[in-house]
This record gives C-alpha cells, sequence and structure tokens, in this order.
C-alpha cells in the first residue's frame, strides 16, 4: 500500500508501477532533492533546493528528472523575487516574453507573466473589465502557450500576494487522461492535429466580451498547430495536449471537431486525474511542465482580495516544439481568424528560431 507517510528522503527514489526511463534516474548519490508525492503518480513538493545563489548543475538535472516523473513540482518559500525567479528559470532554456494583452504589464521585467488580479495602477482589477474578463480564461483548464507555434516546456508560478482564502491552482495529468482512453479512441485520434487559439478559450469563459476580439488582438496572437498526441518529456509515455484553447481539429467537420474536443476535456478533468496545489506562503513557486498537464485557476473573492502571481514560461526545445504548422497545407490554415498567417516560416516572428533555441 502506498503511504504518503513515509520520510521525505526516503521518498527520493521511490517505487511505483508507473513507467518511467531507466537513463533518467539519478544515482543514490547524486540524489540531493527530496520529493514527496501529493498523488500516487502525479505532483511531488520538492525539498532540498538552496535557493540562496544559482542551481548546481546536478540540481538542474534532478529537477528535470523530478519533473519529467512528476509533471508539477512545488517548492516552498523559496525566497525568490523578481530578478532571482526569471534566473532560475534560464537553467531550463530561453524565456518567453510575457504577452501583455489587455493588461499592460506591472513588472519591468519582460519574461514574467502577471497572473493576478492587480492591474498597472496596482490595484485591483475592476469587474467586468475587459482585463477582468481577459484574466476568467485562466480558470478554464488549458495549458499555457499552446497558442503559440513555439510552444513552451515549463512554467514557474511564484505567489507574490495571497488571498485569504481559494485561488488554488488545479493541474490534470495528460499521460494518465491518456492512458485511460479506449483503445479504439486512441487509434482515432493518433495523428490529429489541433488549432490553439487564445481568443477561442477568452470567449468559452466571456462569450459576450470576446465574441469578436479586435483585429490587433487577433493579429497579434494568431492560431497555433499542434498535434494532439504526443510522446510525453519523459520519452516514454503518449501524452494528449490539448486546452481550452483548442479550437478545431483539422479536416474535420465543425461539429464532429467540437464534440471530440469536448469530450477529450471532460474526460482529462476527471477528479482521478487532478491534483490541487494550495498555495500556502509567499514565495512558493510551483513548476509544471505544459507538455503533459493542463491547469486551472480557481475562484477567490477577486473584488476584495489581492493574489498576486507572477509566472516564467519557457520556450520548449524539443521535438514538438514548432509544432506541425510547416506540414499543412494553405487549406488547413484557417486564415479567417488570423488574417495575417505565414505558413512559409515555422516560429511566429516575436519568437526565436529553432536555432537560436537549440543553440542555448
Ligand atoms: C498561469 C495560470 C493559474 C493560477 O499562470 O498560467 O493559469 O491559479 N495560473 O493563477
Ligand atoms: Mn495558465
Amino acid at each position: 500500500m502506498f503511504s504518503f507517510r513515509q520520510p521525505l528522503r526516503h521518498l527520493c527514489h521511490i517505487n511505483s508501477s508507473f513507467p518511467r526511463p531507466k537513463r533518467h534516474l539519478a544515482s543514490a548519490a547524486a540524489c540531493t532533492l527530496q520529493a514527496k508525492p501529493i498523488s500516487p503518480s502525479f505532483g511531488a513538493e520538492v525539498e532540498g533546493v538552496d535557493w540562496s545563489g544559482p542551481l548546481a548543475p546536478n540540481v538542474v538535472r534532478e529537477i528535470v528528472q523530478l519533473q519529467n516523473r512528476w509533471g508539477v513540482l512545488v517548492f516552498r518559500q523559496t525566497g525568490l523575487n523578481d530578478a532571482t525567479h526569471v534566473g532560475y528559470s534560464k537553467n531550463f532554456g530561453a524565456l518567453e516574453t510575457a504577452h501583455a494583452m489587455n493588461k499592460p504589464r506591472r513588472s519591468s521585467l519582460p519574461q514574467l507573466y502577471d497572473a493576478g488580479n492587480l492591474g498597472p495602477d496596482d490595484r485591483i482589477i475592476p469587474q467586468f473589465s475587459r482585463a477582468w474578463w481577459h484574466t476568467k480564461g485562466n480558470g478554464l483548464w488549458h495549458t499555457d502557450s499552446s497558442f503559440h507555434q513555439l510552444r513552451s516546456s515549463y512554467s514557474a508560478l511564484r505567489a507574490v500576494e495571497l488571498p485569504p482564502a481559494g485561488g488554488q491552482t488545479k493541474y490534470a495529468d495528460m499521460r494518465a487522461a491518456y492512458r485511460g482512453l479506449p483503445d479504439d479512441l486512441k487509434e482515432r485520434i493518433e495523428n490529429l492535429v489541433i488549432e490553439h487559439w487564445i481568443w477561442h478559450s477568452r470567449k468559452l469563459a466571456a462569450p459576450q466580451e470576446f465574441e469578436k476580439p479586435t483585429e490587433e488582438e487577433k493579429a497579434t496572437l494568431p492560431p497555433a498547430y499542434h498535434k494532439l498526441v504526443q510522446v510525453a518529456p519523459d520519452g516514454i509515455n503518449k501524452t494528449l495536449y490539448i486546452a481550452s484553447h483548442a479550437r478545431r481539429i483539422i479536416g474535420m467537420a465543425d461539429s464532429e471537431s467540437t464534440s471530440l474536443i469536448r469530450a477529450l476535456l471532460d474526460h482529462a478533468q476527471q477528479p482521478q486525474y487532478q491534483i490541487a496545489v494550495k498555495w500556502k506562503n509567499i514565495g512558493d513557486l510551483v513548476q509544471w511542465d505544459n507538455r503533459c498537464t493542463m491547469h486551472r485557476a480557481t475562484a477567490f473573492q477577486d473584488q476584495k482580495n489581492r493574489r498576486d502571481m507572477r509566472r516564467t514560461t519557457t520556450h520548449d526545445h524539443g521535438p514538438g516544439a514548432f509544432g506541425v504548422k510547416n506540414q499543412l497545407s494553405a487549406d488547413d490554415i484557417d486564415v479567417r481568424v488570423g488574417g495575417t498567417i505565414d505558413i512559409s516560416t515555422g516560429p511566429t516572428p516575436e519568437t526565436q528560431t529553432q536555432e537560436q533555441i537549440l543553440a542555448m
């Protein structure tokens, strides 16, 4: 019987039936971090990181191994500030410049995405403003940046101010969700490609406000194209790459596409695939792998309490990083929504090239 009460040190190499690649296992001697599982196969609280300076390369490697194993890592009371948060995340690759659509950025650091409920004037964003409606999209199950052609690997979200109650973040294990699908459905979806569009999730969360995104909004964040079934970063398990940003399945009739996307999202958000992370202290940092998880914000009194959350997002540099846009024909790409899509190149202009990322 699995016990959550084992001493932390012993959980470093916890045994479980969950398949994992042997080559990713740290040797016993190299293991300096302790992982305490949040559920038997998904999510872990990690102790043993020395946050007082730059991370040693072996610690960075161990974090990647734990990330591949658990998908979501919780680090308590890191003591990180904006600059050291950004510095920490650079250990894992190049960072995205955060898009600040509908909400001017509060931080001076362009790598910090503002996931809180405060405006540039440092006051609570007023209810029913466009910026307030925009934040509602985070309450839907999603994975960060699937709407970019160059997708992201890790998101690292840090608590700067917390409300007294509510505001947990929930996570879904997309490897387990894939495993839980019936075989015939696995076969049916194996080669499907999804169009991800941020304005689709904004419209789902706020149908009136985002019925018609503006020309500027559409041009700034056009859709992106990614395979639905992918090999997870652990190199072994298959995973579902889907989110509320998923607008349609390429080559499928609209009604069939909509109901299949809905069915897959409903399947993945079942309780057996989920964990909830409670933010306890300022400086708590949660890092998740967007390639094999989904997440969502939960409610709190957002007109009464402040919740300041800042996030770094690392560009993926794995095999699925740039999705499949180059493999699609012009007919497949929905020019109605973006208007300015150039299908001749892979990455979108605001991001780095594949060569630049790989050279990091
Ligand atoms: C995010 C996000 C959820 C939350 O930062 O990407 O979805 O609980 N946050 O703030
Ligand atoms: Mn998010």
